[in-house]
């Protein structure tokens, strides 16, 4: 079964923007969903749509097979959900917010969950504190504990990680990881795409409110992939709007400091000897020139790019 399925959503704001246009998307039961996308692409839209923040303008949403818009206080007990904006009632503690939040949910005290939770989100030296005088890294975590108070079969995280340390990233991440492994569906998004990488087996990259590709991680990185060139300079190359226009066959971008060009996918005869040339004259002979199949963020940024491209050739031709 899927954990969710998203029809043909559309969110359109004030008569004017439009954020989600049909958007249809399966998230498998059990699954660690990476929902991608550039600023502004209709991420949160969609996730506030799950959390009955937003109201969409068309389409439809089931849980766990049941209707979002139909069977709300249903859906509700079997989802948690992370939003991007912190908002809490700044005179209460965490540990006051998680226990009203059972409450919320008809459910009864559990004190050795909220103290679990508080534990896991390293949250316990906090707990008493009222929220005002928590850091932004804190409140993040408060919020994900928050989530996760009535046990949902369904967690739903809008950049969970956002302002958290390296350090609690990580602890962050390994608890997900177990609560995915015993069973909970996960879809988050985030900006981190190394993490997300490593972190989930299926992902979808939406853009301008439309789903680019959706499918398991394994499919998107080993039957869309493309080997990649990366060269590095002594310094971070920026690109204009000349070199873009050169390189224009090789979807160039900067990833992790160095000039990535798209080659011809793996195995196919390869076009390095044209790509680096170009590079060449544009920028002068690399320090290092190395190829790699293209990691998550490679594919992510050529697909987006392909986007933009198309919608400038679209506006000027
Ligand atoms: N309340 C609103 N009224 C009008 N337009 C809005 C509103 N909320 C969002 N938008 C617009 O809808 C589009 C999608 O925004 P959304 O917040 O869903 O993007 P996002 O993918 O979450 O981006 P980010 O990565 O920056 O969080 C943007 O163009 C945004 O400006
Ligand atoms: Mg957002």
């Amino acid at each position: 079964m899927n954990a969710l399925e998203i029809h043909k959503l559309g969110k359109m704001y004030n008569n004017t923007k439009v954020a989600l246009l049909d958007v249809s998307l399966e998230v498998p039961e059990g699954s660690f969903f990476a929902l991608l996308g550039p600023n502004g692409a209709g991420k949160s839209t969609l996730i506030n749509i799950l959390a009955d923040t937003v109201r969409p303008s068309s389409g439809s949403i089931s849980l766990l097979g049941h209707e979002l818009f139909l069977e709300r206080a249903w859906c509700k007990r079997r989802m948690g959900v992370v939003p991007q904006e912190i908002a809490f009632d700044p005179f209460f503690s965490p540990r006051e917010i998680l226990r009203f939040s059972r409450g919320m949910y008809g459910q009864k005290n559990d004190d050795t969950w909220v103290d679990e939770l508080l534990e896991r989100l390293e949250l316990t030296e906090h707990a008493h504190k009222i929220t005002r005088q928590l850091s932004g890294g804190m409140r993040r975590r408060l919020l994900v504990a928050q989530a996760l108070v009535h046990r949902p079969k369904v967690v739903i995280l809008d950049e969970p990680t956002a302002g958290v340390d390296v350090e609690l990233r990580k602890r962050l991440w390994d608890f997900m990881r177990e609560l995915n492994a015993a069973g909970t569906t996960i879809l988050l998004t985030t900006h981190y795409l190394e993490e997300a990488e490593e972190l989930c087996d299926h992902v979808a990259i939406i853009d301008q409110g439309k789903v680019i590709t959706s499918q398991s991680m394994q499919a998107l990185l080993g039957d869309v992939a493309s080997s990649s060139l990366y060269l590095r300079y002594a310094h971070t190359l920026q690109l204009s709007s000349q070199d873009r226009a050169a390189l224009a066959g090789f979807y160039p971008r900067i990833n992790q400091g160095q000039l990535c060009l798209t080659l011809n996918k793996l195995g196919e005869t390869s076009n390095f000897d044209q790509a680096y040339q170009l590079a060449r004259q544009c920028f002068g002979s690399p320090l290092t020139v190395t190829v790699g199949q293209e990691d998550l963020e490679d594919v992510f940024l050529r697909l987006t790019g392909e986007k933009k491209s198309e919608k400038q050739g679209g506006t000027t031709g």
